[in-house]
């Protein structure tokens, strides 16, 4: 008899959901992390190219930042808070006052809202309905903004739609900027379409939508586009929903990815990188206009997660309250477009998408861009794909990344790259 030789499922197999999902394609047992690298049982370095899908924009395990939790903690600090006043959160709501919304003129109420990210959406979309009476809100083809009810109508992918088990209502969906080959401005069809009494598009609480879209694909909505939209919202009494989810944070190159494009957005989500240390935290930037909720009207548990309320404090402090930051991350952007055009120039057709810290490479192909990723991971390099097709190769490295250590990424992409296309050129010769 020959010896049974099948593998014993880890716990994971035997024990976890089968709605696991990064883990499959990456299936290392990571047991540590510093800046831009992660470690797995094994001793085996990664670099990091996926940042917690850019909820670890200033890299793992920064040193200030876990020294004041660490603090925190050893103090007996408080953990859990409820939406109780705690000094943490007012620290906090400080340092966003002082080095965020002030000086960008912004003069929108900060609302906790349960920790993630479709929490917040879900809370924007409510109060925005609750301020017009109107149910209907307008979302674009690529949109991502959670898989909750509310934020799961809002978003476009079928496969996440299709986990739903019902209709999914009270949304329109119109063309993202750039949904079209050519020239057609897509912002042309929203307001004609609004305008028009025979339309038939019930008149819009809200207009939400990403500048650049993270999961859609990294479509980099053009500024006059977003201006556009801006204003067709404020035309048609709808509010501005811009979700900075995982595009702000400095991930575009500025705080928010909005801020350079003269347009003040009635409502703003953040979550993600928004602790800085990876902790659970979201929140929602309502213009005082618009702060129509009662007490507790969208409540949640872990509004106060003091912890995070630490670290993001912080991160603003450290990373913020001047602007050499932000000049580093345009040096930065510019070291990526360049590693980028390398990678892309083996790939026929390839083309490069996004902006700011917040792009990669459309390969034409979802099969040769997870073929290209399943490469780099087996060479030591985290990163993903994103797109309607899973066909853009994604680049969400720390903010943080040393030069040396993003070239010794890329000189891996573009490793995986060349084997994926030269596997191609021998099966098609054969
Ligand atoms: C733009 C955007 N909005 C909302 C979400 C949902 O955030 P979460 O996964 O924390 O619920 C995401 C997640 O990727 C996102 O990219």
């Amino acid at each position: 008899m020959p010896k049974d030789i099948t593998p014993t499922p880890t716990i994971f197999e035997r024990r976890e959901s089968a709605a696991r999902s990064y883990c499959r394609g990456m299936p290392a047992l990571f047991t540590s992390a510093s800046g831009a690298e992660l470690k797995d049982a094994d001793g085996r370095r990664y670099i990091d190219f996926l940042a917690g899908c850019s909820s670890l924009n200033y890299g793992h395990n920064d040193p200030d930042m876990k020294a004041a939790l660490i603090d925190h903690i050893a103090g007996d600090g408080i953990a859990h808070g409820l939406d109780l006043h705690t000094d943490a959160k007012g620290d906090f709501l400080r340092a966003f006052d002082t080095h965020i919304l002030a000086p960008r003129g912004m003069d929108h109420r900060v609302m906790f809202t349960g920790p993630t990210g479709a929490n917040a959406v879900e809370a924007a979309m409510k109060i925005a309905r609750k301020v017009t009476g109107r149910s209907n809100i307008i979302a674009f083809t690529n949109g991502f903004h959670g898989v909750t009810a509310g934020a799961l109508a809002a978003t476009g992918n079928g496969y996440h739609r299709g986990g739903a088990g019902m209709t999914l209502n009270n949304v329109t969906r119109m063309p993202y900027d750039g949904y079209f080959p050519g020239d057609t401005d897509t912002a042309d069809f929203l307001e004609a379409m609004l305008s028009d009494k025979s339309g038939g598009i019930d008149a819009p609480a809200a207009i939400l939508v990403e500048t650049v879209q993270g999961e859609g694909g990294l479509n980099a909505a053009r500024p006059a586009w977003i201006r556009r939209i801006a204003r067709i919202a404020k035309a048609h009494g709808a509010l501005l929903i811009i979700d900075d989810i995982q595009a702000g944070i400095g991930r575009t190159g500025t705080f928010f990815s909005f801020e350079e494009m003269g347009v003040t957005p009635d409502i703003v989500t953040l979550a993600k990188s928004l602790s800085g240390f990876g902790l659970p935290m979201a929140l929602v930037l309502v213009r005082p206009e618009h702060d129509v909720f009662g007490p507790a009207e969208h409540n949640g548990t872990f509004r106060g997660n003091t912890h995070a309320f630490v670290t993001a404090r912080v991160a603003i402090e450290k990373f913020w309250a001047d602007d050499s930051f932000q000049r580093a991350l345009a040096d930065k952007a510019a070291i990526l477009t360049a590693a980028l055009e390398e990678v892309a120039a083996l790939v026929p057709d390839a083309r490069l998408k996004g902006r700011g810290l917040m792009q990669g490479i459309d390969m034409r192909s979802g099969d040769l861009a997870g073929e290209i990723c399943a490469r780099a991971y087996d060479k030591g390099l985290v990163i993903e794909t994103s797109g309607n097709e899973d066909q853009v190769v994604k680049v969400l490295a720390p903010l943080t990344i040393p030069a040396e250590t993003l070239r010794q990424g890329f000189n891996i992409l573009l490793d995986a790259t060349r084997d994926a296309m030269a596997d191609r050129v021998r099966l098609a010769a054969e």
